[in-house]
């Protein structure tokens, strides 16, 4: 058995696809298992002998069958369904998933000893927290949306059942994703932020002073990166980590200053009372003391590798691509 084997349960997601990749150049052998819930088109390098993907529904229990014959080496759990809107849309299908299938995968994961488990969570299960501190880790959780109560429900679950195994785990409470991927997003803020500027020349902006924290998706598959490659770190067996940076929480407003300095003469229509009424900033010092994450990629950086894109002519319009390049629509 290797240890250099991943299992990626939502390889072929927006975050998914940037991991997977990241996990290739370092040599890694990955499986990716996605049921492509949003029909979103595949970049798949099919001459890569270490990238193997497998086209599945993990909520389907069968999946325990061809999971036994893997490495149980590292599982890395990102497939869910992700968003307040369509979780929102979707209940059902949502607890299906991020409920019960998530749980009967963790429980297999533990009992069949994988050496590490990570499951990804989010930074919005602080929902509304006091404007004037940071959340950390052990702060009160505030899950406004169905999407946020999963994984807070998900969380729980796992330190319960932890004790029953050998296996580090980890929870990672990830920060609002922005950057470049193989399977875009633009229902993230920065990402749509910066896209419907350059295109309309007008955004709306729906509560504009509320603050959140915002992560490059290629500093998340570095922070996994080094959690499954790491050895001897000084934790215990199951730990949360917030994810992400501090230097990278903001307001929307915020954010449209920083696009102003790269696109001009645009127009800003302030909106309030939006349904999404989650506001809160987040302490990542634990991960950097004990990962020692350095660089984070800078918000500015992510504007401008986007707008490079939209200059080329990419995501123009987005009715051209099967999954509008969001989370919409479940097939
Ligand atoms: N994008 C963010 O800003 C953000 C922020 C915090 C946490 N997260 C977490 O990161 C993870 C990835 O998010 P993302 O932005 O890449 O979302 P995404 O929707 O692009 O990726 C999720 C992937 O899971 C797959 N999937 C869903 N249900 C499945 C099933 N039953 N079987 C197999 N595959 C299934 C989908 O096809 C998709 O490829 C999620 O766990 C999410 O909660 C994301």
């Amino acid at each position: 058995m290797t240890r250099r084997s991943i299992i990626l349960i939502g390889g072929e997601g927006y975050i998914g696809t940037v991991v997977r990749n990241f996990f290739l150049k370092k040599k890694f052998k990955v499986n990716s298992i996605d049921n492509v819930i949003y029909k979103q088109s595949l970049k798949i390098d099919k001459s890569n002998k270490n990238f193997k993907f497998i086209k599945y529904d993990f909520a389907n229990k069968k999946i325990f069958n061809f999971l036994d014959k893997l490495d149980h080496e590292n599982l890395i759990v990102l497939g869910s369904i992700v968003g307040d809107p369509i979780t929102k849309k979707y209940p059902d299908i949502t607890k299906k998933i991020n409920l019960e299938a998530t749980e009967r995968l963790l429980k297999y994961a533990l009992k069949k000893g994988f050496r590490k488990i990570i499951f990804v969570s989010t930074c919005s299960n602080y929902g509304i927290f006091d404007k004037n501190s940071l959340a950390k880790e052990n702060s009160r959780l505030n899950p406004k949306s169905l999407y946020a109560k999963t994984k807070v429900k998900i969380e729980k679950k796992l330190l319960k059942i932890v004790k029953k195994g050998n296996s580090e785990i980890t929870i990672l409470r990830f920060a609002t994703a922005f950057g470049l991927s193989d399977r875009m997003r633009f229902d993230l803020t920065i990402n749509q932020f910066v896209r419907e500027i350059y295109l309309n020349k007008k955004i709306e902006v729906y509560d504009p002073y509320t603050w959140r924290p915002y992560c490059h998706v290629k500093d998340f598959a570095n922070i996994i990166f080094q959690i499954v490659s790491k050895e001897n770190v000084k934790r215990s067996r199951c730990e949360i980590f917030n994810a992400g940076s501090s230097k990278n929480n903001f307001n929307k407003m915020m954010l449209i200053n920083k696009i102003k300095k790269y696109i001009k003469n645009f127009k800003i229509v302030l909106q309030n009372d939006s349904a999404d009424q989650r506001d809160y900033k987040v302490n990542f010092s634990k991960i950097k003391k004990i990962y020692g994450f350095k660089k984070i990629t800078s918000i500015d950086e992510g504007i401008k590798e986007i707008l490079k894109e939209l200059k080329k002519g990419k995501f123009k319009k987005l009715s051209n691509y099967k999954d509008r390049l969001g989370n919409y629509r479940i097939y």
